[in-house]
């Protein structure tokens, strides 16, 4: 940790509006959204787009979300064909970012967008997200607020634990609703691609585009920026799909289950429900990533519906270097 003492600030319309400021003067204000914390900055500055980069101590290939409030507002950004229309109408605002080809005319900061020909928007279901975008007046990047490496970060708190006092604000809104980040599809080919698994279930985004595809997982060569293995990487070990556990081991388990003689225990959904275990995947990781464990041992999560994300963001933590 950097800096120590960030300015955490209710999310009141005060707080919005100052926050507002900040972000047009060329600041960093972490803010909620249904997913996670995003580490906001106006996505036209390029020195802003750098601060970011820096802050989170992320490589530079892989670029950033542009939120926005709504379609009208991304139309200015990138292109939009028919499919990504009836997605965004379908989908928006809410958990799935789509990537298209950027505009010839688009103001987003290149570097934003890691030099690529493509531009990942969407428009975040959340009421201080909205009000920040509706009071800043300018698209903004925001990856997730926690330095690169770190788990994504569901409450204010994980903000600061991460980032310090590297950030103007952090404008609070309390815990995440979703808990896990946005599906992010690739629109700008003929056939779309899922190139990451998260809020909006693949089923549900097939209903709309019918069968679509997953990028490499981490187990290929990463097709993709965003297919970093160690995005997610907790500081001890994890084991996935742990069917017993180890006294000296905490346990992140799913569900009902017969399992004992753990160190610790955290449960992501008693009732095996897979939005409930969403929400609490990152808080709960984060939790039990303590040195006094020997590894976070998880029980097997469903693979469908949001149990892919989750197996996802899992998998990844799991693979260290
Ligand atoms: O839920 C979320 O998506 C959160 C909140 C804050 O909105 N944001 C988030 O951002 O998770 P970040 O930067 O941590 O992840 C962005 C993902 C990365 O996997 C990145 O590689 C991918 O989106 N991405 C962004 N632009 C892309 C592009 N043009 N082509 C392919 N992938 C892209
Ligand atoms: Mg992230």
């Amino acid at each position: 940790m950097s800096d120590p003492a960030p300015d955490i600030r209710k999310a009141d319309p005060d707080a919005i509006e100052r926050a507002a400021e900040i972000l047009r003067d060329g600041g960093l204000v972490a803010f909620p959204t249904e997913t996670v914390y995003g580490l906001g900055v106006d996505a036209t500055n390029d020195h802003a787009v750098a601060a970011a980069f820096a802050t989170k101590a992320r490589p530079d290939f892989n670029p950033l979300i542009i939120h926005v409030r709504d379609r009208a507002a991304a139309e200015s950004l990138v292109h939009f064909d028919t499919r990504s229309k009836v997605l965004a109408a379908e989908f928006w605002p809410g958990a799935l970012t789509l990537v298209l080809p950027r505009s010839p005319d688009c103001p987003v900061s290149l570097l934003a967008g890691a030099g690529l020909a493509t531009l990942a928007v969407r428009a975040p279901d959340h009421a201080v997200a909205q009000a920040l975008l509706l009071a800043c007046g300018r698209p903004l990047a925001a990856p997730s607020a926690n330095r690169s490496g770190e788990v994504s970060p569901t409450t204010a708190d994980h903000v600061a634990q991460s980032l310090g006092g590297a950030v103007d604000m952090v404008l609070d809104g309390g815990p995440c609703r979703l808990g896990i980040e946005s599906t992010v599809v690739d629109l700008s080919h003929e056939a779309p691609v899922i190139l990451r698994p998260g809020g909006v279930a693949a089923e549900d985004i097939e209903s709309v585009t019918g069968a679509i595809d997953f990028a490499n997982g981490i187990d290929g060569a990463p097709t993709s920026p965003g297919m970093l293995a160690q995005h997610y990487a907790t500081r001890i070990a994890l084991r996935t799909n742990a069917n017993r556990v180890a006294a000296t081991e905490a346990l992140l388990s799913f569900g009902a289950h017969r399992l004992t003689g753990f160190a610790a225990e955290m449960n992501l959904s008693p009732a095996g429900d897979l939005t409930e275990a969403a929400a609490n995947l990152f808080a709960m990781m984060r939790a039990l990533d303590q040195a006094e464990f020997t590894a976070i041992a998880v029980m097997p999560v469903p693979n469908d519906g949001l149990g892919r994300a989750i197996n996802d963001r899992l998998r990844r933590a799991a693979h260290r270097g």
